[in-house]
């Protein structure tokens, strides 16, 4: 099997078996800011929401090709990102995978109950996932050893992303791959910001919900800014408002009726 059949039928299994422990919805099956997705929720439920597949396979391919040892998630859901990146980092010689979560987002303790369910089902043996909080309970769950990928991916909003950020460099190796989610959203873009002041290297990947991939070392970043073709430099959005507004409706299936005030206001 290639890389992206490896990865689709992960994608599937584990599709497969929330679907069994759950139910999931379908949300934004073609991508929500750039062409992807799809994306999923429990049955039911506002959120949380997960990655959508477009990006699990581009942590399938970071995997593949920089072969991490430890991965550090903020933000575990109902498990969906942490139990592929576990499972991709296990046939990538990978050693461990920490999740840290609050439960504050939808029913969060049935999130994080089904979260563990999908970890024991897969097989998951490198996960490991933890109730706290970010950035207060970061350097207690992640132990001694420190990480070489960390994905924020917890609260989306301005400071709670930049504090995330801070929380999390003191665990990281000095060539660590730092991976933000949803950079289209409040919080991150000035978290990547802040990481950019540090010195890190950032690159934006125009995947569904855009990724942000980051790194002090200039060596990991040529070497991960390659394996991607849709991409540019993170940069501040003109109209952030307007550009939320817009994203808003498309998620809420409104977006003829936002185009047509818009159209009235010119
Ligand atoms: C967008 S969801 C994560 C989705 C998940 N990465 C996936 O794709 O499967 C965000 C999660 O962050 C958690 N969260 C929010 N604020 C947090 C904080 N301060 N510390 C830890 N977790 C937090 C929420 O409970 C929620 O489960």
């Amino acid at each position: 099997m290639n890389g992206t059949t490896t990865m689709n039928a992960l994608i599937d299994d584990i599709v497969t078996n929330l679907g069994d422990i759950a139910g999931l919805d379908t949300l934004w099956p073609r991508g929500a800011v750039h062409r992807g997705g799809p994306h999923y929720r429990l049955r039911g439920t506002v959120g949380p929401v997960s990655i959508g597949m477009d990006e699990c396979r581009v942590f399938g391919t970071l995997i593949q090709k920089t072969r991490p040892a430890r991965c550090f998630i903020i933000g575990n859901a109902f498990g969906l990102s942490s139990v592929f990146i576990s499972k991709m980092m296990e046939q990538c010689g990978g050693e461990a995978v920490v999740t840290l979560d609050n439960q504050s987002e939808g029913d969060g303790e049935r999130n994080a109950a089904i979260a563990q369910s999908l970890t024991e089902r897969l097989d998951c043996r490198l996960l490991s996932n933890r109730k706290g909080e970010s950035p207060r309970d970061i350097a207690s769950v992640a132990g001694e050893d420190p990480y070489d990928l960390i994905l924020i991916d917890g609260l989306h909003r301005h400071p709670q992303v930049t504090h995330d950020f801070i929380g999390v460099r003191e665990i990281a190796t000095d060539d660590a791959v730092f991976c933000w989610h949803d950079y289209w959203m409040l919080g991150i873009p000035q978290s990547v910001a802040e990481a950019q002041r540090c010195g890190f290297h950032c690159v934006k990947i125009n995947c569904s919900c855009e990724i942000v991939l980051g790194t002090r070392s200039e060596t990991v970043y040529d070497r991960i800014e390659a394996l991607y073709e849709n991409t540019e430099p993170p940069r501040k959005r003109l109209r952030p408002t307007a550009f939320l507004k817009a994203c808003h409706a498309m998620a809420t299936g409104t977006l003829n009726t936002w185009r047509a005030r818009t159209r009235h206001a010119r």
